[in-house]
């Protein structure tokens, strides 16, 4: 896309863009004419992404649990692009684990990346764009529905639908949309540890209306609608991208574990 006003291309910054969701949204935002600057805690990732892109693409290490870390990439982005037009946030992780036994190490390592890195890349990508300016943050499925082992990770996204709405109504004033998006299943380096339990996948894809797991190009494809202006007049958005899946339940993560852990004892 082109900046409305200026007819450069318009700057959009991808953290967590070396991976998964990320990476699919800055190919398409890229295919699209961006000039992408892919953000990432694996930075040498990052890198090899953006030469993969080629043209415009930059890349930057960042560490969204990092308060100078994320302010350092803003105003980088701002110094040597001169704007920034759009942002999306894809970093995340998730350390399951039942509420009983959790540690406060796990519970806070998902919260602090999820929740409060959404929080910190909001707060400085709003402070490079001034005036005017898209931003999308990635929540979940798990923002409004429960799994079992699955309690700082829903908390997290929970969370951050919240501060999408209350980022909307703040700055909407200075025209600068912040929706989000909340994917169901997607197969990704994230999830890939769902295809070593026997029948979770197919627990997840049962519980979807229409019969599969999302692709990335899913999730970038509605991301890059927020983006556009399209959405013009949407803010404090989510959109669900789950194949139906909240309409249904949420597999049992543990139950799974622990009949493959039965199946594979001595004992058995
Ligand atoms: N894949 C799914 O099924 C799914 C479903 C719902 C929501 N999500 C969310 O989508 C987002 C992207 O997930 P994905 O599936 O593409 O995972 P992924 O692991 O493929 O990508 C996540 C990226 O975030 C980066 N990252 C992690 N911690 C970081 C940090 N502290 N600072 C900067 N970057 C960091 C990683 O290096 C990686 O490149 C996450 O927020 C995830 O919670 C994923």
């Amino acid at each position: 896309m082109h900046d409305v006003t200026t007819g450069t291309p318009r700057v959009s910054v991808i953290v967590g863009g070396a991976s998964g969701l990320g990476w699919a949204t800055a190919q398409l935002l890229h295919a699209q004419g961006d000039a992408v600057v892919i953000a990432d805690i694996a930075g040498d990732q990052a890198r090899a992404r953006a030469d993969e892109l080629g043209g415009s693409a930059a890349a930057r290490q960042v560490e969204v649990r990092e308060e100078a870390s994320v302010r350092a990439l803003f105003e980088d982005v701002r110094e040597e692009h001169g704007s920034v037009g759009a942002v999306v946030n894809c970093a995340g992780i998730s350390r399951p684990g039942a509420l009983v036994d959790i540690s406060l190490d796990d519970w806070s390592a998902t919260v602090d990346v999820c929740l409060t890195g959404s929080f910190l890349v909001l707060r400085e990508a709003a402070k490079a764009m001034g005036e005017g300016g898209s931003i999308v943050l990635i929540a979940s499925l798990n923002g409004r529905q429960p799994g079992v082992a699955m309690g700082a990770y829903c908390a997290a996204k929970a969370g951050v639908l919240m501060l999408t709405e209350v980022a909307a109504l703040e700055l909407g004033p200075r025209k600068i949309r912040v929706n989000s998006v909340s994917p169901g299943f997607v197969p990704t380096p994230l999830t890939a540890g769902a295809s070593l339990v026997p029948g979770l996948v197919e627990d997840f894809v049962e519980n979807i209306p229409l019969g599969r797991a999302g692709n990335p190009d899913d999730v970038a494809n509605a991301v890059a609608f927020l983006l556009s202006e399209q959405a013009s007049w949407m803010t404090g958005a989510s959109l669900d991208l789950n194949g139906g899946a909240h309409t249904q339940r949420y597999p049992n993560v543990l139950q799974h574990v622990a009949a493959m852990a039965a199946a594979t004892s001595p004992a058995s």
